[in-house]
């Protein structure tokens, strides 16, 4: 096996980080890799936000811990080990991954944050794949969360990726479905 297949294959999402800063080499690698990534009609329709003031990313948070369900909230708190809740694991480092409103926007910001978390892992940086912040960008706080976020008007806030230096075991690989796959010829 070759060293990207063994990268794609251990990498796993971390929700447990510790408050050490990400080197700013390594982050730029990071950036660079996810502006690599495959974009429709090569649109490069993606704009990240790289965000290391905790009260911005503690802001979003407060937001979801009104919006989301009371169930959702307590299983992230038991997934950190009963610390409070965080929408972003209490990670150093959150990039937010926004699109233009294209045909393939939600693509090219998909690809862009995979990219972000293969990179990560290349550099045994943990990282999570974060949707679920999502409703407080649909919320009535939207403006004032663009704005914290300083976030183009063009720009739809798609995915985040929490992202540190793992604390504590990573955890088992979810097993993969066996039966999703055909040969054709
Ligand atoms: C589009 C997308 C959204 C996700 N949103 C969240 C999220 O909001 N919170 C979270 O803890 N994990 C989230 N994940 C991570 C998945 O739960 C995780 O990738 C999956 O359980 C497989 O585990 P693995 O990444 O360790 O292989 C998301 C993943 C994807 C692709």
């Amino acid at each position: 096996m070759n060293d990207i297949i063994l990268n794609m294959l251990t990498r796993r999402s971390c929700r447990n980080f510790s408050s050490r800063p990400i080197d700013e080499k390594e982050l730029a690698q990071i950036i660079t890799a996810a502006k690599f990534a495959p974009t429709a009609l090569n649109t490069q329709s993606y704009y990240f936000t790289v965000v290391r003031e905790s009260s911005v990313i503690a802001e979003i948070s407060a937001v979801n811990r009104k919006l989301l369900p009371a169930d959702y909230i307590k299983r992230v708190e038991t997934r950190m080990g009963n610390k409070p809740f965080c929408n972003f694991y209490h990670a150093p480092t959150v990039i937010f991954i926004s699109s233009e409103d294209v045909p393939f926007g939600i693509a090219d910001a998909a690809n862009a944050t995979e990219n972000i978390c293969l990179a990560a892992h290349s550099f045994n940086l943990g990282s999570c794949y974060i949707a679920s912040f999502l409703p407080a960008f649909d919320s009535e706080e939207a403006p004032r969360l663009r704005s914290l976020l300083q976030l183009p008007a063009n720009q739809i806030p798609r995915f985040a990726v929490a992202l540190g230096y793992p604390e504590g075991a990573t955890q088992e690989a979810p097993t993969r479905k066996e039966d999703n796959v055909s040969f054709i010829g």
